[in-house]
């Protein structure tokens, strides 16, 4: 079994996509063995809690407030997913950046899921930074990319998946969201059904 800890801050559209993979046998051999968010009101809580999968909500704000270092805060929540014996992080609308304490952990078991094409707007915007510059004439399409977590770098490393996303000159910035989140939760699962593949083979 494949334990998966996936990481959310907010609705977690993208957590469901794996929870419904792995109830429908689309990701067979894989588990979700827990999720965790950093925001206690994000809605994937809930979506977790329907399927019997373990939540750990762990905030920052205590660690910023007793002026510890962020290092502090990644080392302690890498013991915590180790805790639940997990294979592989999926970052799915997880709003923190982590350091090498976290990092280091899990070296080369971390995906991304980022609303942009490889070295497109990074950060916590990017869906609107598209539609913005796409309404500037600077860009014609958008996409959505999910990579390995090598580093520090921010919605940057080797790329798993991606798929460019059409913006249409009658969108607003609601339609292009809901296209891009529809191309996600495919993409997110057919890239984790990757990299498990690449493992088996490396494996085998
Ligand atoms: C997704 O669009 C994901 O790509 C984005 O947050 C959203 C979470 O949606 N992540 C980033 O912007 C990372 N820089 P969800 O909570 O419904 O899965």
């Amino acid at each position: 079994m494949v334990n998966l800890a996936v990481l959310i801050s907010g609705n977690g559209s993208n957590l469901q996509a794996i929870l419904d993979a792995v109830a429908d046998g689309d990701l067979p051999g894989v588990k979700v063995a827990l999720v965790v968010s950093n925001r206690k009101d994000a809605y994937g809580i809930q979506r977790a809690f329907k399927h019997g999968v373990p939540v750990v909500y762990f905030p920052k704000l205590p660690y910023t407030n007793a002026g510890r270092p962020r290092a502090d805060y990644d080392a302690d929540l890498a013991r915590i997913v180790q805790s639940f014996d997990v294979d592989w992080v999926i970052q799915a609308g997880w709003m923190h950046i982590f350091t090498n304490a976290f990092i280091r952990v899990f070296p080369n078991r971390i995906l991304n899921l980022h609303p942009a094409l490889p070295g497109m707007f990074p950060g916590a915007h990017a869906i609107a930074d598209a539609f913005a510059a796409y309404q500037r004439g600077a860009i014609e399409h958008t996409g959505v990319m999910v990579h390995l977590v090598p580093d520090e770098a921010v919605d940057a490393g080797p790329v798993v998946a991606q798929e460019a996303v059409p913006i249409l000159p009658d969108d607003t910035l609601e339609t292009l969201e809901a296209r891009i989140h529809a191309v996600e939760h495919r993409l997110l699962v057919s890239a984790i059904k990757t990299v498990l593949h690449i493992e088996n083979l490396r494996n085998s």
